[in-house]
């Protein structure tokens, strides 16, 4: 890896936050962290993409991350497509590799892809001749949730080192959960797993957490409450008794947070199902709930991921001898 501005190692793709190094994390923190000035302030955008184009390649439905993807690039200038799977080619039998193929030959410079399959986004970058980002593949990762939770949470609290975080919920199922144990173990920080067993990954043991089954040990003297959705479009089957019961035992309200730090923070990376996994009370504190906060920090982070990856790879056009594409 050769080093470009910042002390920011290059990547040719950011396809997960396993195995990244702690100055790559910081790296490209301290480089979001620049962009937050320039995101509240009235002129927005910065000319340090233009000519460039960013295609958001979505398999899976997506508000936020997708709309965010899209604001971070147009605000660097870059000419941003969004491609609708449901309106493409996809949905009329075409391959994943055939995809690739196409979009090489439009030549774009950065490819954002979300995919309901677990590596799905890491076979396409392996035939791609752009930067790949992955904006959340199957339960596998989604390492710009992951970035943007940390930026929120070393500006709260200042660092990362030796902070006691939860992650509550649908372990299971979420790439969210998944980048963020990777994040904050290689950043010092201690986790805490907390669900049913029926939502815990059978490799939990294995992962550099401490699980809890329970709120009450799970939450007690934490940093910080991470939460998340039931991710029932990736379940086969039941895995919690009723939504009632599961809210009573895991959904995050007063009661159940008063073991935590008096100042823990709630965060949660949406879309949020109230009355199920958190109460909106608790998710409308004002003095704890910092998920809007988590909003406005992934478009900086995604800023910083663009300008870290762009211009790392140079799209070859086709090799007009052959016509390979790949
Ligand atoms: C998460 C995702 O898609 O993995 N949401 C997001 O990116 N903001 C979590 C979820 O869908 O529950």
């Amino acid at each position: 890896m050769t080093k470009k501005r910042n002390g920011l190692p290059r990547l040719p793709h950011l396809l997960g936050i396993e195995g990244l190094a702690p100055d790559t994390v910081s790296g490209l923190l301290d480089l979001s962290e620049s962009y937050i000035g320039q995101n509240r302030s009235l002129d927005k955008r910065r000319d340090l993409l233009t000519g460039r184009t960013v295609i958001n390649l979505f398999f899976e439905n997506s508000t936020r991350t997708r709309t965010s993807f899209e604001v971070a690039a147009k605000r660097l200038g870059a000419d941003v497509i969004n491609m609708e799977v449901a309106s493409s080619s996809v949905r009329k039998g075409e391959t994943l590799l055939d995809t690739a193929m196409t979009l090489n030959a439009m030549l774009p410079d950065t490819l954002v892809v979300r995919h309901h399959e677990s590596g799905a986004v890491n076979l396409l970058a392996q035939k791609m001749k752009c930067a790949v980002i992955n904006a959340g593949d199957g339960q596998h990762e989604h390492p710009t949730q992951a970035l943007l939770d940390a930026l929120t949470i070393r500006r709260r609290r200042g660092k990362l080192e030796g902070l006691l975080v939860a992650i509550c919920g649908d372990i299971l199922h979420s790439r969210v959960a998944r980048s963020n144990i990777h994040l904050l173990n290689i950043m010092g920080a201690r986790v805490r797993v907390v669900g049913p067993p029926t939502l815990m990954p059978t490799d939990v043991d294995r992962m550099g957490v401490e699980v809890h089954f329970n709120m009450r040990t799970g939450l007690k003297d934490v940093d910080i409450v991470m939460m998340l959705r039931l991710q029932t479009e990736r379940m086969q089957g039941t895995y919690v008794p009723s939504i009632s019961e599961y809210f009573r035992f895991f959904g995050l309200d007063q009661e159940k947070l008063k073991v935590a730090k008096p100042d823990a923070l709630i965060m949660h990376p949406g879309p949020m199902n109230r009355g199920v996994e958190i109460d909106s009370e608790v998710a409308d504190d004002l003095d704890r709930s910092v998920i809007h906060e988590q909003v406005e920090m992934g478009v900086a982070v995604r800023m910083a991921c663009l300008e870290a990856l762009i211009g790392t790879r140079r799209n070859a056009p086709p090799d007009l001898t052959t016509g390979a594409l790949l």
